[in-house]
């Protein structure tokens, strides 16, 4: 079953006829906790194994989607930050957002305007493809005016990109693997556990996008890393440790677990080929202080995406002291007022 299908099933009792001059949605980003790395269908985005992420609030992509009407130029209208984006300047970007936006077009020649304002350094590892394809179904949701339940959008955001899958909710988000050949399970399911005094630091430390796309990265290592077949085992260890320790608000465990599921994905990219790095000099140096820190008792854990930049998991408590060691750090507090969204 290809993407346009699995659309089509979706989407059987609903047409594809404006009901506003123009959809907007907010998404936010998501950091995943236990990461999403290896599809079983690449077609679709199904995983290999389940993922746990924790929302960035206020951190994410607020974007509109309105049909272009003058048809005088034949392609679709792409506006990130301010900035028109084009096949010459980012050919990889605008030929994955076309061909997600042809599932969604009322006739074949029919163009968007889609514009989009991220508030997170774009292609950096920070999730800015999480936020961004869940704000854009999220728009289209409400140009169409189809009403369709977060689980559904996260169904159809996951044709984009995995992890849009889980930027549907504040808090923490389990992408379920499913078990359905077309995908129809595999979706983001909403955690209850509110952790006020949980903070997620980003430290960006090379905001320039990414050599190698997430896309290309996690299918070189399922195919060529000897330690992948080990990857779903450790993982659902990881997974059940992490859920373990949110359900006791246990933060050393929530931490050591997301930590070491870090460092194993990374590990075992380095054994593909060819070798994927994205670890730069700097990176390193901040993992030593964050385990020197952590030896002098401070509780200050890392997780790495598919980027040199990393997140910091700490508590509240330890605010001043880990602003101290990191005065560039953006602190974002993921359940503000311990309310969930
Ligand atoms: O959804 P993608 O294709 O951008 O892949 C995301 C991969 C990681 O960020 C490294 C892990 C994850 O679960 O978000």
């Amino acid at each position: 079953m290809d993407k346009a299908a699995v659309v089509q099933k979706v989407l059987k009792e609903h047409s594809k006829k404006p009901q506003n001059e123009q959809g907007t949605f907010f998404a936010s980003s998501n950091i995943a906790l236990c990461k999403y790395w290896g599809k079983r269908n690449t077609e679709l985005n199904l995983p290999i194994t389940a993922s746990l992420s924790i929302s960035l609030g206020t951190f994410g992509a607020e974007t509109s989607v309105s049909l272009i009407k003058d048809n005088k130029k034949p392609m679709d209208d792409i506006i990130v930050n301010g900035q028109k984006i084009t096949i010459d300047s980012d050919k990889t970007f605008v030929l994955n957002l076309i061909n997600y936006l042809n599932l969604f077009r009322p006739t074949p020649t029919t163009y968007f305007r889609v514009e989009t304002e991220v508030n997170l350094p774009i292609g950096a590892g920070l999730a800015s493809s999480a936020c961004g394809y869940a704000a854009l179904i999220g728009a289209i949701n409400d140009l169409y005016d189809w009403q369709l339940p977060l689980s559904t959008l996260s169904l159809l955001a996951r044709l984009g990109s995995g992890s849009a899958s889980r930027s549907f909710w504040q808090g923490f988000v389990e992408w379920q693997i499913g078990t359905a050949e077309d995908g129809m399970d595999s979706v983001g399911v909403s955690m209850p556990q509110i952790w006020p005094e949980l903070r997620i630091g980003l430290l960006i430390l090379n905001s320039a996008p990414k050599p190698l796309s997430s896309r290309k990265a996690m299918e070189t290592t399922k195919l060529t890393s000897p330690f992948y077949r080990e990857w779903p085992k450790k993982h659902a260890h990881d997974l059940t440790r992490l859920k373990q320790a949110i359900n006791q608000y246990d933060f050393i465990e929530l931490g050591e677990a997301s930590e070491s599921n870090a460092l194993a994905m990374h590990a075992m990219m380095l054994t593909a080929y060819p070798p994927i790095l994205y670890t730069e000099a700097k990176t390193i140096t901040v993992m030593h202080e964050i385990w020197r820190a952590r030896q002098a008792g401070l509780p200050l854990y890392f997780t790495q995406d598919a980027g040199p930049n990393l997140k910091l998991l700490f508590l509240e408590k330890d605010i001043e002291n880990i602003r101290r060691r990191f005065p560039a750090l953006i602190i974002i507090a993921p359940f503000k007022k311990g309310v969930l969204k």
